[in-house]
This record gives structure tokens, C-alpha cells and sequence, in this order.
């Protein structure tokens, strides 16, 4: 049965690596939204010729009024099965220590909070008086600890999880499944610009397989990889001074501040 899916944050990375995934499923129909038209455009002609119909949208996430109007307009067209909130940015320190400009903290919050909410809200009223439909949110394992190297990344990521969470348990008994990604370092622009250790990362390819296969089996977290994030979720629970100390080995500087707009 034909599929229509939206992806936000899908020309580069994580969601253009589950836009081409999505799209070798049989009349699948994607909508795909970012900010830069010649990289999503890129990812759309990809997606065509595996067979999709693709729609693309060059919006910002931080617009509400653009958000609504185009997803409610491209709902009306193709009653959206799976929304998939991935759209995201990261920063931190660039010298250790340092603590993100204001700006900066604000900037990221309004893209990774608040463009989740744009993306969410136009859509779960039309979910709900269909009965149906299933949203992924993103968030990541930073998003189950403090990461005093990007205070405002784990604090977006938190708040996406918690967010997520929240509603999957709103909405199951409406009939709308949701589910939140935490993925551990996946191999995109995003990790490319940050120092410091890497342990387990993994190409997007395979974090969209995994990403895939979690949604077609409905979990509230889905996050890999297992043992990583195990460990990560176990140093949330120990006292503050041992978690500081389990943590040092993977504090990290940013190269530099470009938040890609
Ligand atoms: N890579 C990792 O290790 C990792 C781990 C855990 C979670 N995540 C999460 O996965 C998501 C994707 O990250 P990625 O690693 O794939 O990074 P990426 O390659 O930098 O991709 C980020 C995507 O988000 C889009 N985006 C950023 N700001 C936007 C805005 N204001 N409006 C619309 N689109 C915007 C970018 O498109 P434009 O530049 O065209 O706007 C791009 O398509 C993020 O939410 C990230 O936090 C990543």
C-alpha cells in the first residue's frame, strides 16, 4: 500500500539517508522539507529515480506560518502516514570551557525545540480525525544526559525526548503511534564539525535501516547503537561526581559556530 511521508532536515544526513530508504518503498510518496533547495532538489532527483513522487519545501522550521500552511496544503493533497520531526543543529564550545553565545543557545533551541512543534502541530489534529498516522521524533542520546560541551544541544534533545514521550502516551489510545530517536554518532556534516572521540559511530545508511525497522515495530525510544546507548542511559542514573567522571573521556570542542543558514 502506497506510503506518504514527510522528513524534515532531509537534504543532508539523517533525513536525506531515510528519504532514499523510504523511497525504494513500493509508490511511496515523500515530502521533503529543509532550507537548501539545490541539496534537497539533489535528494528529490535521487528519490524520483527509485520511483517516488517526491514534493519538495524550502522552508525554515522556525517558520510557523510557513510550516502550517504548506504541510496542511500538502495534507489535504496526501494525508501524511509518517512524520518524521528530524530536522536539527548542533554547537557547543569551540575552545574548552567556553560557554555558547546567546545568540547561538537561541538559535538552536528555536530550530531543535520549537521547529519540532511546528512540524508536530499542524498534523497530529489531522491524525487524530483520521485515526491513524505515526510520528518520529529526533532526538538523540545526548538527549538522556547533560553535555556541558553543547549545554543548549542536550537541553533540545531532552526536551524532544521528553516532548515525544508525552505524546506517544496522548495519543496511542487515538490510534497514532509515536516513537522518539535517539541515535548515538551517526556520520554526518553534524559530527564532521565536532572534535573529540567518537566511539561507535555509524554511517547514515545503516542508522536509517535501524531507523526504519524501529518504526515498523512502534517502540516509544528507539536508539542505537545498543550497547552505547545502554551505557550512556546507565551513566544518567549514577551519582553527579561519578557521572562527571565516566563522561570525561568523551568531552568534545565544536570547529566552529555555522549553523548552516
Ligand atoms: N549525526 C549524529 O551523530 C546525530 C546523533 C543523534 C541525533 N542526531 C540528530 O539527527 C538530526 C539530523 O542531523 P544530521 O546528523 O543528519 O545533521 P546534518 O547532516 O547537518 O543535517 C541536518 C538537517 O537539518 C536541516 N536543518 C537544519 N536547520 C534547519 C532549519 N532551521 N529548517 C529546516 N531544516 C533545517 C538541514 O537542512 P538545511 O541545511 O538545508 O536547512 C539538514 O537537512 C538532527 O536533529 C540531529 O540532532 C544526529
Amino acid at each position: 500500500m502506497p506510503r506518504t511521508i514527510v522528513i524534515t532536515g532531509a537534504s543532508s544526513g539523517l533525513g536525506e539517508a531515510l528519504a532514499l530508504r523510504y523511497a525504494r518503498e513500493p509508490n511511496s510518496r515523500l515530502g521533503l522539507i529543509g532550507r537548501n533547495r539545490e541539496r534537497l532538489e539533489n535528494v528529490a532527483q535521487r528519490c524520483r529515480d527509485v520511483g517516488a513522487a517526491v514534493s519538495v519545501a524550502a522552508i525554515d522550521v522556525r517558520s510557523r506560518a510557513m510550516m502550517e500552511d504548506w504541510l496542511r496544503r500538502f495534507d489535504d493533497e496526501n494525508p501524511i502516514d509518517l512524520l518524521i520531526a528530524n530536522a536539527g543543529v548542533m554547537t557547543g564550545s569551540v575552545a574548552a570551557g567556553e560557554i555558547e553565545p546567546a545568540e547561538i543557545a537561541y538559535q538552536l533551541v528555536e530550530i531543535n525545540v520549537l521547529g519540532v512543534l511546528n512540524t508536530v502541530q499542524p498534523v497530529v489534529s489531522r491524525m487524530i480525525a483520521r485515526g491513524r498516522g505515526q510520528i518520529a521524533i529526533m532526538s538523540s542520546i545526548a538527549g538522556f544526559v547533560p553535555l556541558p560541551d553543547a549545554p543548549s544541544y542536550g537541553a533540545s534533545k531532552a526536551a524532544a525526548l521528553n516532548y515525544g514521550l508525552a505524546l506517544r502516551e496522548l495519543l496511542q489510545p487515538r490510534g497514532i503511534k509515536v516513537s522518539v530517536v535517539c541515535p548515538g554518532y551517526v556520520s554526518t556534516a553534524m559530527t564532521h564539525q565536532e572534535s573529540g572521540s567518537k566511539p561507535f559511530a555509524i554511517p547514515p545508511d545503516r542508522a536509517a535501516e535501524l531507523i526504519e525497522r524501529g518504526l515498523a515495530q512502534d517502540p516509544a525510544i528507539i536508539t542505537f547503537p545498543t550497547f552505547f546507548a545502554l551505557l550512556t542511559r546507565l551513566s544518567g542514573l549514577l551519582p553527579d561526581w561519578l557521572r562527571r567522571r565516566t563522561n570525561a573521556p568523551f568531552r568534545f570542542t565544536v570547529k566552529d559556530r555555522d549553523l548552516r543558514d
